[in-house]
């Protein structure tokens, strides 16, 4: 199949060798991709964000499915203009994408398709804000309504801190305050056709900078799955698996189609299991970063036939994806002083040595090349995945493998998957 992946992450990385490792036979190209993408699949300097150039170089290029990985095209509408022109593209409408884009109407369609979520009031002026933030009380939980690349979220005990982490986004728009909620976090993702919703497997992401869930929201710092503590909690990970389905992938996918906007893509469900049930705590209208890169590799099911069958609608005639028994774990390497200010266009080394270690590769986020050298050019440089039969295993593994790669003043946790080690 030919087939063209947008975006130029270690997701996006990640999306692609898994359609490489299903056959030889699929022609991929990504746009505009990164440097370690480039050494898989040729690259095309297209704008991905730029509807009209995106269907017309599918359109000249005969491409038979479109995949946008991040979420900045689908709010732009690519995905409506490759539908508008009858182009199999996995990836909801810019009107779905909202579910991700705008974190009002994700709740007012959690509201309406009666899909449990932590209770939330906007916020348009700073009055507003504290008065919403007294009545919630701490610890406090304020959110940018838009789209803000992860940095829109501030989790505080201090009510100083959540004033004015309030007032930096009122600036840009309104802000949602939350109750907080308790518990672990699960990342589960469903391909969408609209209508059917299939599971991948469970991931759980480090969304904090340091050790110990320390330091200041980011991107994602490293990932595992599967999670088996699931199976203890809710006796097996299907029969938790099966209740996100009754209880939130099902009623919002329903709930959009209702409305016209159905959600064809991938819905990434933030879940927080609280004592009072499982909540949502965010809708992404895409593959999450860096979950992806530790549930395609364990896919067993072809990846292309479950993307293509979403975005033609034959979700129904698909059976369940199947996944192997291996775990896997990532490591995100990241530049100095992310997520703030990255200092980037620096050397990046001994990758091949640490592609060596056996269940180790690399998915490339923000590389390029330059004057003929690998360096880094932005906030999170490299995924660095393992899989193996055991946490203990892929662990060290990775961690090994981080050990090889050279960057100066880069940072990665220590701490990945550590708590799912049993001895
Ligand atoms: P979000 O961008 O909405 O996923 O939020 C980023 C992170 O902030 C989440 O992964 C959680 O760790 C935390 N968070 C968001 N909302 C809440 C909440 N209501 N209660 C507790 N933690 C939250
Ligand atoms: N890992 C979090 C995200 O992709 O939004």
């Amino acid at each position: 199949m030919k087939i063209l992946v947008l975006g130029s992450g270690a997701r996006e990385h990640a999306i692609i060798t898994a359609l490489l490792a299903e056959t030889d036979a699929h022609d991929i190209v990504a746009a505009p991709g990164n440097a370690g993408i480039a050494q898989s699949v040729p690259v095309v300097a297209i704008d991905a964000n730029d509807p009209e150039a995106v269907t017309s170089y599918s359109e000249d290029n005969d491409i038979e499915l479109v995949v946008i990985g991040p979420e900045a095209p689908l709010v732009a509408g690519v995905a409506d203009a490759l539908r508008a022109r009858a182009i199999p593209v996995f990836g909801p409408g810019k009107q779905a994408a909202a579910l991700e884009g705008s974190k009002s109407f994700a709740k007012r369609i959690m509201t309406d398709a009666d899909v449990p979520t932590g209770r939330a009031d906007r916020a348009a002026t700073l009055a507003e804000a504290e008065a919403i933030l007294d009545a919630f009380g701490s610890p406090y939980v304020v959110k940018a309504d838009g789209l803000a690349a992860g940095k829109g979220v501030l989790v505080t005990p201090s009510r100083d801190a959540a004033v004015e982490h309030a007032k930096h986004w009122l600036a840009h728009g309104s802000v949602l305050i939350e109750e907080f909620l308790d518990g672990p976090e699960v990342s589960l993702f469903f391909v969408s056709d609209g209508h059917t919703v299939l599971p991948l497997s469970p991931a759980q992401d480090y969304k904090r900078l340091a050790d110990g869930d320390l330091g200041p929201n980011t991107g994602g710092m490293g990932a595992y799955s599967p999670l088996p503590w699931l199976s203890e909690q809710f006796g097996s990970e299907k029969a938790f698996v099966d209740e996100v389905i009754e209880t939130i992938a099902l009623p919002t996918v329903r709930q959009l189609a209702a409305e016209g906007t159905p959600f064809i893509g991938l819905l990434y469900c933030g879940l927080i299991l609280t004592d009072a049930g499982i909540r949502v705590i965010e809708f992404n209208a895409r593959f999450g970063d860096p979950e992806t890169q530790v549930v395609l590799p364990r896919l067993v099911s072809p990846l292309s036939t479950l993307l293509l069958a979403a975005s033609v609608g034959t979700l129904s005639e698909q059976p369940a994806p199947a996944f192997s028994d291996d775990v896997a774990v990532t490591i995100v390497v990241a530049s100095e002083n992310y997520p703030e200010t990255p200092v980037i266009g620096r050397p990046l080394g001994g990758l091949e040595e640490a592609e060596e270690v056996p269940g180790v590769h690399i998915a490339h986020a923000a590389t390029q090349v330059s004057d003929g050298r690998l360096v880094s050019s932005g906030g999170r440089v490299l995924s660095v995945v393992a899989t193996g039969t055991s946490f203990a295993q892929a662990r060290t593994r990775a961690y090994e493998a981080i050990e090889m790669i050279t960057l100066e003043g880069s940072q990665h946790r220590t701490d990945i998957a550590a708590k799912v080690v049993t001895s």
